[in-house]
């Protein structure tokens, strides 16, 4: 797919990790570990080896579990020519990469992502973060990882909430490229569809790593969607689909919520429940939590992701006052709102 994705499975991962002469520092999800501990074990038992478990999903992004696994790294003797690879969902990477882009200063490290989101998204870029109690992904670096081992053996042990998680980030590709938008639509697999999602996020951070400027429109539907997530303690990707849900809502796009209800029909992603009911639906918490988000360009106005008339994906800025009263005012669109 490209000299850093790389399609494989489990056996050839391990064979090539086996054959790998750095001091290797594995970094892997709890939850992944259980579920793969077989395939795994030899490359386990590997001679010149750190095994380090991280807490399960979401609970490996904060600050203990950082301080942890650096304790527990140097603890046991490392160099700056260690590898660190890091097995797991998005929120793995993300605090593995952060491990690997501190310790010594940075150290290299590669990644083996284990959920659809991580694969079309989380595992591509070279964004590392832990989450403060402020909100997510507020303490972080760039760290860019050698390689990316791309294996669908492991999407066969994911939840339902799981897979709606990976495809609520595939759904906001179909706004992002013709491409994808036109495979999605013709129901190509599941896996076609997960490697043009991973190539055209390379392609796009390639051009711009620092995300200073085009790299922005990938977060399209995150601006809400990290509150919703924050808010409503729902998975990431699901999220992202309230979030460009509430962006459509806000632009007055009947057209591209249409769309967005189309394209998850087509990924099969049915019954989804709102997170919101009229009592739990809070616009100024959310708000506050977004003024947090690192979009925020300060107290009066924020970098927002639209879709434009032209069903182009730009980069807007805009008031914060005039968001908040465009939402208080659809306040009854949001209440109703339902994707199925
Ligand atoms: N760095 C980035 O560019 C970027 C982009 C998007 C999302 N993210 C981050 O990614 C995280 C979400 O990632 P995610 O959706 O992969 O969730 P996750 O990493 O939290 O994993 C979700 C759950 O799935 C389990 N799991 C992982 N792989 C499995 C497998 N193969 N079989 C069964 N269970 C498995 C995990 O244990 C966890 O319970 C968020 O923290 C988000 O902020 C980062």
């Amino acid at each position: 797919m490209s000299k850093w994705i790389r399609k494989s499975n489990i056996d050839e991962i391990a064979k090539s990790l086996m054959e790998d002469e750095r001091q290797l520092l594995v970094c892997i999800d709890a939850q992944v570990e259980r579920l793969y501990a077989s395939e795994l074990a030899d490359l386990k038992g590997r001679h010149n080896l750190l095994w380090f478990s991280f807490g399960q999903g979401e609970n490996a992004k904060n600050f203990a579990e950082w301080e942890r696994a650096l304790e527990f790294f140097i603890d046991r003797g490392v160099s700056r020519k260690s590898h660190l690879i890091a097995i797991g969902g998005g929120a793995l990477s993300d605090a593995a990469g952060f491990v690997a882009a501190t310790l010594l200063r940075g150290i290299t490290w590669s990644i083996v992502p284990t959920t659809i989101l991580s694969q079309v998204d989380a595992s591509i870029g070279g964004k590392v973060a832990i989450n403060a109690k402020h909100g997510k992904n507020l303490v972080g670096s760039f760290h860019q990882p050698n390689e990316i081992f791309v294996c669908e053996d492991f999407l066969s042990s994911l939840s339902k909430e799981e897979i709606i998680s990976g495809k609520g980030e595939i759904a906001k590709y179909a706004f992002l490229d013709l491409k994808i938008a036109q495979a999605i639509e013709a129901q190509e697999s599941l896996s076609h569809i997960i490697d043009l999602c991973a190539v055209y996020k390379l392609e796009l951070v390639k051009r711009d790593f620092k995300e200073s400027g085009e790299r922005k429109i990938l977060n399209l539907g995150h601006t809400f969607g990290h509150a919703v997530e924050w808010s409503y303690s729902i998975p990431h990707g699901e999220a992202v689909i309230w979030g460009l849900a509430l962006i459509f809502i806000l632009d007055d796009q009947s057209q591209q919520l249409e769309k967005l209800k189309k394209v998850l029909e087509n990924l099969q992603v049915r019954d989804i429940k709102t997170p919101w009911n009229k009592s739990s639906w809070d616009l100024d918490r959310m708000i506050a939590i977004v003024k947090k988000d690192k979009k925020s360009i300060d107290s009066e106005s924020v970098e927002l992701i639209v879709v434009n008339s032209q069903d182009q994906v730009v980069i807007e800025e805009r008031k914060w006052s005039n968001i908040s009263n465009a939402l208080t005012r659809k306040q009854g669109d949001i209440h109703a709102l339902s994707l199925n």
